[in-house]
């Protein structure tokens, strides 16, 4: 049995005092839920104090972004061991915001893995295909790719600490969500790519305007097992219908 996952992605939302009260709003609305892991992935500057505010929770703590190296003369980055030693548990790696204002390939995608592995991290990778590539039917390929590239190297006993969200980019923000038969075609597609004796174990989100009125549905789908939400994770009373759903 996978134990579903509701991951906040909060993006570029929140200065420290609405994050934390966020938090503390959250965590009695949410303090019977045991079947659903509940992730707030958040900015580098409010994660140590929500870490702490959620110490004592269900509620874990996760980064949005990380680079490769321990440390070093890298200025504005910031590393695994920094993540884990403010109390993250998960990191997203390769979302396509990253992907299309930040130069994030493939290739980076797959160092960020091996770091986030390294320091035991929780990997959140992303991939997903643009409207233009869907309406090519490059749909497949382009996940095939990503997942391929992204994990390559991945040993089996490291297989079970990934994470995947698919995201169609083209329903990031946009307020049109995959219908939840799109969904699923290609949360089964990217089960395949998987290895197959630890395909079954591994969570696949979906992640792309997933709102309370279709969070029901989506998660009725066999293949998929949570959801990675943007704006409905921002306010305390839409994350958890999202989580009770
Ligand atoms: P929205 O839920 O705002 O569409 O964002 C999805 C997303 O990018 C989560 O990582």
């Amino acid at each position: 049995m996978r134990k579903p996952i509701i991951a906040g992605n909060w993006k570029m939302y929140k200065t420290l005092s609405e994050a934390t009260d966020f938090i503390k709003a959250l965590k009695p609305l949410v303090a019977d839920v045991h079947d659903t892991g509940i992730v707030i992935c958040a900015p580098y500057p409010v994660l140590k104090d929500i870490a702490d505010e959620a110490a004592d929770s269900n509620i874990e703590i996760g980064a949005e972004n990380l680079f490769w190296e321990d440390e070093g003369a890298f200025t504005g980055e910031v590393s695994g061991p920094m993540l884990l030693a403010v109390g993250c548990r998960y990191v997203i790696i390769g979302h396509s915001e990253r992907r299309q204002y930040f130069g994030e390939t493939d290739e980076t995608v797959n160092k960020k893995l091996f770091a986030a592995i390294k320091h035991t991290l929780l990997p959140i990778i992303c991939v997903g295909e643009t409207l233009e590539q869907r309406e090519k039917n490059e749909t497949f390929k382009v996940i095939e790719k990503q997942i391929k590239d992204g994990t390559k190297g991945l040993g089996a006993g490291d297989w079970g600490k990934v994470v995947i969200a698919y995201e169609p980019v083209w329903a990031i923000g946009t307020g049109k969500t995959a219908t939840p038969e799109q969904a699923q075609e290609v949360h089964a597609y990217i089960r395949k790519l998987l290895p197959k004796d630890i395909a079954n174990d591994i969570r696949i989100l979906y992640g792309g305007s997933v709102k309370p009125d279709n969070i029901k549905e989506l998660m009725a789908k066999p293949d998929i097992d949570g959801g990675l939400v943007g704006g409905a994770s921002l306010k305390v009373d839409s994350f958890v219908k999202l989580i009770k759903h």
